[in-house]
């Protein structure tokens, strides 16, 4: 088989076949493959695309391109969780202490920041002596007595992912729907979980701008889900603007404490139980609204707050922070910005927002880059609401005084004020299983 062949099928709009699939992934990933012959199969897909037997196949000799991990021995079905990522999401924090005190096992593996949105892992490493990395049998000890354990990926997984993926971002075929499905749905199936919750975020602040290509994205890796046989549910979720207030690694981390004591804002607080919800309906717990009242109910009685405790202890963390904030490193310098004039806010742009928080120190530009935990954004105002001259508009934390110039700079740009009261962004926008899309706006 060569590899000049199965570009030219691509190239005239043939289906791939599973072997040619295998050839391309095992060689690329093995190095026998050169980067000009991978570039050129990922411009033809891009511009030709891929059917939903392509995808899955694609999908599947990448998942197994490298490190898997067996979750068998931990008892139940495994629910994962994705977010396609967005400024302020810290719904992962809250989720999976709440799904696991439920009884469902969450053995999760998640990614670090890059560019205008955060990672996980960066926000759990604010919490004083936390641990991402750990021995994996140690992972799979504290998933299976704790119930929920979140960890680094292994440097081996979906190694296949990583080269094509560094690849896409330097030829233009990273926003290729195929491509992005195959891609985050690889390092899923690797990552063991049974069943996969997917939150697909659309807006400012995400990969897709419209519902339409969230809701595209979403029904391919639901279709994905369903060829591989891990039930898979996505939920298609505003980014327009930030989700809940607070945007930084620490920051973010109280917030979604926020969530586990009833005490957040409602767009998170309605989030984290909606995907809490549905991922406890992948593991069989009940219809969607008694899923809802179960989770409802682990926040009003503390039990997931006490399970983020039990894990944050487990990983090396020191829990007091999640009782005591004043007990996280605190920002050198705190400025408010303060509204130059009256009006609605009646845009945000959701990647400024993210821009300016990294601009204070929150994120990096690459991965090498070191973070400032206790950096951030705490917006005071958001869409909808009102706003007199010299209110205060947002906070801004950092470390370093000589960043607050831009970081205010930048942030001011991600507000729109206006004189007309704007119409109300709804959170949710879709659900989308195999059963079909359901449109909830
Ligand atoms: N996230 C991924 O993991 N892969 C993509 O291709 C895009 C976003």
């Amino acid at each position: 088989m060569r590899m000049y062949d199965i570009i030219k099928h691509k190239r005239d709009g043939l289906e791939l076949t599973p072997q040619e699939i295998n050839h391309f992934v095992a060689g690329y990933a093995g190095g026998s493959i050169p980067d000009y012959q991978a570039s050129a199969l990922a411009m033809a897909i891009f511009l030709r695309g891929m059917n939903a037997r392509e995808t899955a196949n694609l999908t599947m000799e990448m998942a197994v391109s490298g490190d898997t991990v067996d979750l068998s021995s931990i008892p139940g079905t495994k629910v994962d969780k994705h977010s396609t990522g967005g400024v302020g999401d810290k719904t992962t924090l809250a989720v999976v202490p709440l799904v696991a005190s439920l009884g469902v096992p969450v053995p999760k593996m998640s990614g670090r920041g890059l560019g205008h949105t955060g990672g996980t892992l960066d926000k759990l490493e604010s919490i004083p002596g936390y641990s991402v990395q750990q021995e994996r049998a140690r992972f799979l000890e504290i998933a299976r007595t704790v119930g929920c354990a979140v960890v680094g990926q292994t440097a081996d997984l979906v190694p296949a992912d990583k080269k094509l993926y560094a690849l896409r971002d330097v030829t233009a075929t990273v926003d290729c729907i195929p491509l992005i499905a195959s891609s985050i749905m690889s390092k899923k199936i690797a990552a063991g979980a049974d069943a996969i919750l997917l939150d697909v975020k659309c807006g400012s602040g995400a990969f897709m701008k419209t519902t339409e290509l969230a809701i595209e994205l979403a029904q391919a890796m639901v279709d994905i889900g369903e060829h591989v046989e891990r039930q898979t549910v996505a939920l298609i979720t505003d980014m327009d603007q930030p989700l809940g207030h607070a945007v930084g690694n620490s920051l973010e981390v109280m917030e979604a404490c926020d969530v586990l004591k009833g005490s957040a804002p409602s767009d998170i607080a309605e989030t984290c139980v909606e995907l809490a919800a549905n991922m406890l309906v992948l593991a069989d717990k009940g219809s969607l609204d008694e899923c809802r009242r179960m989770v409802r109910a682990q926040i009003a009685n503390g039990a997931g707050l006490a399970k983020l405790c039990e894990m944050v202890e487990a990983q090396g963390g020191d829990a007091a922070v999640l009782h005591d904030y004043a007990l996280f490193a605190q920002p050198k310098v705190v400025h408010e910005v303060r509204a130059t004039r009256a009006g609605w806010v009646c845009h945000m742009d959701a990647e400024r927002v993210g821009v300016a928080a990294c601009e204070l120190g929150a994120g990096r530009e690459r991965i090498e880059d070191a973070i400032d935990p206790s950096a951030g954004i705490v917006l005071a105002r958001k869409t909808g609401d009102w706003v007199e001259r010299g209110d205060v508009l947002a906070t801004l934390c950092t470390s370093d005084s000589s960043l607050i110039y831009d970081g205010e700079r930048i942030l001011r740009s991600a507000y729109e004020l206006g004189d007309e009261q704007p119409r109300p962004v709804p959170h949710f926008l879709a659900r989308v299983s195999a059963q079909g899309v359901e449109r909830l706006a």
